[in-house]
């Protein structure tokens, strides 16, 4: 530890001992305030940085034992180690002193030797007990950000940005904070190898940014790609440092006059926290490290959830296209019928993640159709009993090639339940109401609604009107009891959207909600 970084406060009601305490200090390099009222101290302990409190004991109006109390009762003064100095030497007067907080004694007339040697125990003392404050503060700020950030993720919501914004916040340092945080940070991030840098302060309590003109990242050398690298300096160590382009670069803009820092490189994020209160030591960095990591995982994994889901949704395609193969009237059918209930669900009320779901889902509701001979599915001219008995197993089938996985629940339901009519007139079950389950009645709807309206082999095309009188009034095929009230409710308030979406998506070129 080095003097002349430390403050220390010395309170003495005779201006002599205050002299003399000013002389064996200052020349030492320690900064020091001195005060003859102890009444001033608690003033003088808010308002500055004090890092020692040499305190007389017998004052006329305040003594060293009341001073000492006020200090080490406050939660925000009692880690200020106090050294009191007495001519009282009682095992009595030691115990008060003890009792009232003081960390140590010096009996007067001192030896100056000896204050020298307490001031600078006790300083290293309190320097190891700061870390260890700020360590356990780190801990649990770390810990509680890493669970907000979690509570909140979202892999289709995620933006990196505001991530990192999350982090900068953890780091910076906000007014009346302790010194142990940066003032600035500097965050560079790439996108198809464009690099953004961005410079967060705080103000009142609130994070600003600011987008910085300047290339940084051509005055760094970047480790290579899964690595990274962190480096920090202090004051005087900025010249020796691979990081002397890039304060150069930040000075010469008049951006700043850096004093210390730390710098997280890696080939898609770069972080510099300048300007500490103190010199930054391999903790600070380690805690920086941390907190970029945190954010690195949460890109990596957001990214891989979206590359899951798009896998899923390519095969669903897949095995839809696969089912489709001896159908020759399918044309768009399945994407509109997953659309029409994504529609539907979400005029119901549903929760985003069911409509995304349900529209996803519904397009493997007939797939069990790849088990129903050729024969029949191609088969010209009317069906007999056993071709229909053979068609109607088309939902058992489907539950079956969809399987038991969670994931697909929606979907085996779905199949398994498409052609149920809320009136129990329905297939493979006969089920009735709310037994079916509402997945089942919404895809119910829409493939009817689209089958009504798609020209077939047997039926012309019918127009978007007729359909809706269709579904709403009944004919001989389809009744209004067919469908729970609550959907045909809906079905109706979405209309008008239901005759766009079928334009929109009537030739067989796809689309994606
Ligand atoms: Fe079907
Ligand atoms: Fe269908």
């Amino acid at each position: 530890m080095e003097p002349g970084k430390h403050t220390i406060l010395c309170v003495d009601d005779e201006l002599v001992n205050l002299k003399v305490l000013d002389a064996v200090l200052t020349p030492r390099g320690y900064q020091v305030i001195v005060t003859q009222n102890p009444k001033e101290v608690q003033t003088i302990v808010q308002e500055k940085s004090i890092d020692l409190i040499l305190l007389d004991v017998m004052m006329p109006e305040l003594d060293g034992y009341s001073v000492c109390r006020q200090i080490k009762d406050n939660p925000q003064t009692r880690q200020i180690p106090v050294v009191m100095i007495t001519v009282l030497s009682s095992k009595e007067d030691r115990i008060k002193g003890i009792d009232a907080g003081a960390d140590d004694f010096v009996t007067k007339p001192f030896d100056q030797e000896v204050v020298l040697a307490r001031v600078r125990m006790l300083l290293k003392m309190k320097a190891l007990n700061d870390r260890l404050n700020h360590g356990y503060h780190n801990i649990t700020r770390l810990t509680s950000f890493g669970e907000e950030i979690l509570k909140g993720f979202s892999a289709k919501n995620f933006r990196f940005f505001d991530v990192i914004s999350g982090v900068v916040k953890q780091v910076l340092r906000q007014s009346g904070d302790i010194q142990d945080k940066p003032l600035i940070v500097i965050v560079g991030t790439t996108n198809r190898n464009r690099w953004e840098w961005y410079q967060f302060e705080s103000a009142f309590n609130e994070l600003y940014s600011t987008k910085l003109n300047l290339q940084l990242q051509d005055c760094l050398s970047l480790p290579a790609t899964g690595d990274s690298r962190v480096l920090f300096f202090n004051e005087g160590e900025v010249g020796g440092t691979v990081l002397r382009e890039l304060v150069r670069m930040l000075e010469s803009e008049s951006l700043l006059s850096v004093r210390n820092g730390i710098s997280y490189l890696s080939p898609e994020l770069c972080a510099f926290s300048l300007n500490y209160g103190r010199d930054v030591t391999v903790y600070d960095a380690s805690v920086l490290k941390s907190l970029v990591m945190q954010s690195l995982f949460l890109k990596s994994l957001s990214n891989q959830v979206l590359e899951t889901e798009d896998a899923l949704e390519h095969t669903v395609r897949a095995l839809v296209r696969a089912s489709e193969a001896n159908d020759q009237d399918s044309g768009n059918h399945v994407i509109r019928v997953g659309a029409f209930s994504a529609l539907l669900a979400e005029t119901l009320g549903m929760s985003a993640k069911f409509v995304r779901s349900i529209w996803l889902q519904a397009q493997m509701h007939d797939v069990g159709m790849m088990r129903v001979p050729v024969n029949i599915l191609r088969k010209e001219g009317k069906l007999d009993t056993q071709d229909l008995i053979a068609i109607r197993r088309h939902p058992l089938y489907g539950a079956e090639i969809i399987g038991p996985h969670p994931r697909f629940r929606m979907a085996r339901n779905i199949a398994l339940t498409h052609h149920e009519r809320w009136d129990g007139s329905g297939y493979p079950k006969g089920l009735k109401g709310e037994q079916i389950p509402v997945e089942g009645r919404i895809v119910g709807l829409a493939d009817t609604y689209d089958s009504i309206r798609t020209a077939k082999r047997f039926k012309p095309a019918i127009s978007h009107d007729e359909a809706v009188e269709t579904i709403l009034k009944g004919n001989e095929r389809t009744r209004p009891d067919h469908f729970d009230p609550r959907i045909l409710a809906a079905f109706q308030r979405a209309a008008v959207r239901f005759a766009k979406l079928y334009a929109r998506l009537e030739e067989p070129s796809g689309e994606k909600r």
